[in-house]
């Protein structure tokens, strides 16, 4: 997939602000400082568009980007482009945060992700530099009891020797084998290295595609 435009939309505190749901999104969530916003900016190739920040809690609303791609094969001019949006969520597991701040999070999150119509993919982000945490785990338990569809993506992966990533990989996926039957597809990046970037937007186009030849039956 080739990104042809990422713009930055709007921001919006509540799902019922959202913009119009006339196109598949993509969702990027996990804990606070996991590498959300950098993740974005490295998929869209623009390090300007979601900020980043050493400080954990930047982001605080649902966060519209509206992307373009074109697929690696087109034919210019004839080819069209094809509209998506992209979300930077706020991270969960902020420890500096009220308990009425969390539970404000809590239901806007999940109201957004039950509710929009038009999520395909929650892409759910795990510092690879850790065992399993038991709040990444509750969450993914959680969008499970939702029957929501979604992917591991691991981050940081230049942050530790790769022996010591694949260890941390190995040990969330078996975390995840003790409650889940089947493991959902799962990609390890790295921001800086763009590693892992082909792979979540072919992964992306392909939902796409589906999306629109569902919308033809
Ligand atoms: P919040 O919006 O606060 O929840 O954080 P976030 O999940 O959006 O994290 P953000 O992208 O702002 O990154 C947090 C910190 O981690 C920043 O200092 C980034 O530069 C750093 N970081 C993110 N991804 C990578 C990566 O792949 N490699 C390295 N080395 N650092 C990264
Ligand atoms: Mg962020």
């Amino acid at each position: 997939m080739i990104i042809k435009t990422a713009k930055y939309l709007v921001s919006s505190p509540d799902y019922t602000m959202c913009p119009k749901p006339d196109r598949p999104e993509y969702a990027f969530i996990g804990r606070s400082n996991v590498g959300k916003s950098s993740l974005i900016n490295m998929l869209s190739d623009n390090q300007k568009l979601a900020k980043t920040s050493g400080s954990p809690g930047k982001t605080q609303l649902i966060n519209h980007f509206e992307m373009e791609s074109l697929p690696d094969k087109y034919v210019p001019g004839k080819t069209p482009a094809s509209p998506w949006y992209l979300v930077d969520l706020p991270g969960y597991g902020f420890a500096k945060v009220s308990q009425t701040q969390r539970k404000q999070w809590e239901t806007m999150i999940e109201n957004y992700l039950r509710k929009r119509e038009t999520l395909v993919n929650i892409f759910v982000l795990i510092d690879s530099r850790h065992e399993p945490q038991r709040v990444d785990l509750d969450f993914i338990n959680q969008l499970g009891e939702w029957e929501l569809p979604f992917c591991i993506v691991f981050t940081k992966a230049d942050k530790e020797t790769q022996k010591e990533v694949s260890k941390n990989v190995k040990s969330f996926l078996d975390a995840m084998r003790k409650t889940w039957q089947f493991l959902p597809q799962s990609f390890v990046t790295s921001a800086i290295k763009k590693m892992g970037r082909d792979k979540i937007l072919q992964f992306i186009e392909q939902c796409n595609v589906s999306v629109k030849e569902a919308g033809k039956e």
